[in-house]
């Protein structure tokens, strides 16, 4: 599985690196995410074959306030993969937060059918990461944009999902305070990788936050004793290491935290259920 995550970061938005040469049947995963909204489409083996990602604010809390802005968003996505694709690609699958009301999934419905694409699947984001992480026992931590899901599995299914208003952009926000800069600049700032160090302490309080919010909704179980942590905001190198050693939990990072689960929003459109042989990998906890 790691070869297919690394391949989406290799490909995402180069399309001299897409490849369709014999790939039989194509399939899209759409994410549509408050910092971000990205399509990755794979082939009928769970090969990545094309990736594209634009940033652009039509989500809010999980809830999609532009529609007009993510149904653009999504077709000029597809037409930008389509463009370069000499196969049709007419399958697709997308996700919604944990919590999240069924007229919103429907919404989310609504703008993948007006890309073109016939929706196989709507499934759960900690569900979409895990057909990736193929974890049997531990906790999801997906800490986006503007919120941190966190879900707990067991047996490998999803048993409890939260998803709480704190992510990325609050650390951006106390960054902007403390620095007097714009949260364009703090956004700036934060994603260079050479400024992690100096970044860090100033947003300890927002990551001590997360690490509360974590920690409640894993109260009920004590056992746990791994947490796997996904999302953009886990790229903030030494913000997985604080929140582990917080809840006294060994917190994983997988490679390229924010591609995890669009990557496995596309690959449940191969019918995978955890224990597809194509999907993989167990990384219990
Ligand atoms: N290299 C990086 N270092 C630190 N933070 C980063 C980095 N890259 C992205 N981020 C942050 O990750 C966040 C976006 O994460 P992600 O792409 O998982 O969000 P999303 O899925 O669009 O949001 P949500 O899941 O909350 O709807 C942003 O706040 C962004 O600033
Ligand atoms: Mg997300």
């Amino acid at each position: 599985m790691i070869h297919a995550v690394r391949k989406v970061k290799e490909i995402l938005n180069r399309p001299a690196q897409w490849d369709f040469s014999d790939a039989q049947t194509l399939y899209a995963g759409v994410d549509i995410g408050t910092y971000k909204t990205i399509a990755i489409v794979v082939d009928e083996k769970g090969e990545p074959r094309a990736a594209a990602l634009r940033r652009a604010e039509v989500v809010r809390s999980g809830l999609i306030l532009d529609y007009v802005g993510a149904l653009n968003l999504v077709r000029e996505l597809m037409e930008e993969i389509r463009r370069h694709c000499p196969k049709p690609i007419e399958k697709g699958a997308t996700s919604y937060p944990p919590q999240t009301e069924s007229g919103n999934i429907e919404t989310t419905k609504y703008i993948l059918e007006g890309a073109e694409l016939d929706v196989l699947k709507i499934l759960d984001e900690p569900s979409a990461a895990n057909l990736v992480l193929g974890i049997k026992n531990g906790a999801i931590v997906d800490v986006g944009g503007g919120t941190t899901g966190i879900a707990v599995i067991k047996n490998g299914k999803v048993v409890r999902t939260s998803d709480e208003a704190t992510g990325g952009v609050h650390l951006s926000l106390v960054l902007a305070g403390h620095l007097r800069v714009s949260l364009e600049e703090a956004e700036k700032i934060k994603t260079n990788r050479d400024m992690n160090n100096s970044v860090l302490p100033v947003v300890r309080p927002v990551i001590e936050k997360i690490s509360g919010i974590v920690e409640s909704s894993l109260k009920d179980f004590r056992g746990m004793k791994r947490v796997c942590m996904v999302g953009g905001t886990c790229e903030l190198a030494g913000l997985a290491g604080i929140v582990g050693s917080n809840l006294g939990l060994e917190a994983f990072q997988p490679e390229a935290p924010q591609v995890i689960t669009p990557l496995g929003i596309a690959l449940s459109c191969l019918g995978g259920n955890g224990d597809n042989p194509v999907l993989g990998t167990s990384a219990d906890g």
